[in-house]
């Protein structure tokens, strides 16, 4: 236990890397300049970074793309994408492009409630605990005014507050179950605000409840929290055209096309390991433009996932049809985003990743998110069923093996021309750096 240290967080930030530098890296010096290397030399800008989180050392860079050309609902939007992954952004913008010229995407936003809960036991009966909640359930919302005013005003706030008996499940459990509307923040602390509140106003209503007998009267609250999981806070997200339509370069005979790409979506539709995978695609395009826009991806990957799986089996979000001649491919999905407080107002960037998007609405970010999505999904489909994703994705790897080779500009050029009619292996463009060079 001797790399153990107490106090870490009261160390200054140049005291806490010598203290790393010194327990865990062999070459102090190199170390010591690769962290001050991603230092921002503009000090009020790294001194916001530093104070996003706790124990910051240096910045963690990630890219920031852009897939220009996506027309959703007749408005053309430039999207930005934060991603480590090569192919992402290239596919997505092959997806725009594509269905820009066959009438874009069609977007609508189903329903925005958001849900909190207020877990407690409760050594008591159903019934009695309703008729108090019924009483109680007012000065709920009283005790919250100070809270929900300002959403108020701006025409969101609390929906309901259900009182959930889930004793079945677990001996003397109830839960407040809540639903809010936030509008254009994501709503955590405003939501987790509430439910504290309404944890300490039912703890102490149920103290001073004379019906209550002294077990009773003695409500536990176990958390007050709000869900990831909201179902109803969904938008959908759609192409269609007529399937002689889907004719293009790579998509020679379109019903072929059309009835093989809807089989792989039905394949997604009843395995959940095929699922997984064509989910991952979906959250590939989502959680790019997630973080760009400063959201909490973790909070819309855990929703997302709960959602596939509502029907008890693990299932693809994105859904194909061909009726009639025609080509339909739609994506459904739960999104709690903001475009307001949280990071959106402080990181430079989020900033301007939200006016690239021409500043939306979090109901307009829900649709342009949803579209990222189905665009990615159809990116990742269409290759999979036709030429298979490597080709692609092995020609983007290719400038990732060129930069850990240290290729120079002229060699990055002699070597991409080469490789447009060579396949691209590790092996392959290891060998081809070593003749160029020789
Ligand atoms: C890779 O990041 C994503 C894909 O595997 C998605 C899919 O298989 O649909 C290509």
């Amino acid at each position: 236990m001797s790399n153990m240290i107490a106090g870490f967080s009261k160390l200054s930030k140049p005291e806490k890397i010598e203290w790393l530098l010194n327990t865990y890296f062999l070459d102090i010096e190199a170390s010591r300049a690769l962290v001050k290397q991603y230092w921002n030399t503009d000090e009020k800008l790294q001194k916001l970074h530093d104070e996003f989180i706790e124990n910051t050392i240096t910045n963690y860079y990630l890219p920031l793309g852009v897939a220009p050309n996506f027309l959703i609902n007749n408005s053309l939007y430039a999207v930005p994408m934060a991603i480590e992954e090569s192919s992402v952004v290239a596919a997505a913008s092959k997806a725009a492009k594509f269905w820009l010229e066959r009438g874009g995407f069609k977007t609508e936003v189903i329903s925005t409630e958001k849900i909190g809960q207020v877990h407690f036991t409760f050594n008591g009966s159903y019934n009695k605990l309703q008729a108090f909640f019924d009483i109680v359930k007012p000065i709920l919302i009283e005790d919250t005014s100070d809270i929900t005013k300002n959403m108020e005003r701006r025409g969101g706030g609390i929906l309901d507050i259900e009182l959930r008996d889930k004793t079945e499940q677990l001996k003397n459990y109830f839960q407040l179950h809540a639903t809010f509307e936030t509008l254009d923040a994501m709503g955590a602390n405003f939501i987790n605000s509430c439910l504290e509140q309404f944890a300490s106003t039912l703890k102490r209503e149920a103290s001073n409840y004379p019906v209550f007998n002294e077990e009773e009267k003695n409500i536990d609250i176990i958390m007050s929290i709000l869900s990831n999981y909201v179902p109803n806070c969904l938008v959908k997200a759609e192409v269609s055209c007529k399937v002689e339509d889907l004719k293009s370069k790579d998509i020679s005979d379109p019903l072929l096309f059309a009835t093989k790409f809807k089989q792989a979506v039905n394949i997604a539709e009843i395995e959940p390991y095929r699922a997984v995978t064509h989910n991952k695609g979906i959250m590939n395009g989502i959680d790019a433009v997630v973080l760009a826009t400063g959201n909490d991806f973790r909070a819309v990957e855990a929703g997302v996932h709960a959602y596939a799986s509502r029907n008890g089996t693990y299932s693809s979000l994105t859904h194909c049809t061909i009726d009639d001649g025609i080509f339909k491919f739609w994506i459904e999905i739960p999104l709690a985003l903001g475009t307001v407080g949280g990071l959106t107002s402080l990181h430079p960037l989020v900033k301007f990743s939200l006016e690239m998007l021409q500043n939306p609405t979090a109901k307009k970010l829900m649709q342009i998110v949803a579209v990222a999505g189905l665009a990615q999904n159809f990116a990742a489909v269409k290759s999979l069923t036709t030429t298979g994703i490597q080709q692609g994705h092995m020609k983007m790897h290719l400038m990732n093996i060129l930069n850990q080779f240290e290729a120079t500009d002229y060699e990055k050029s002699k070597l991409i021309e080469y490789f447009k009619s060579n396949v691209v292996t590790h092996s392959a463009v290891v060998e081809a750096i070593k003749n160029l060079r020789n």
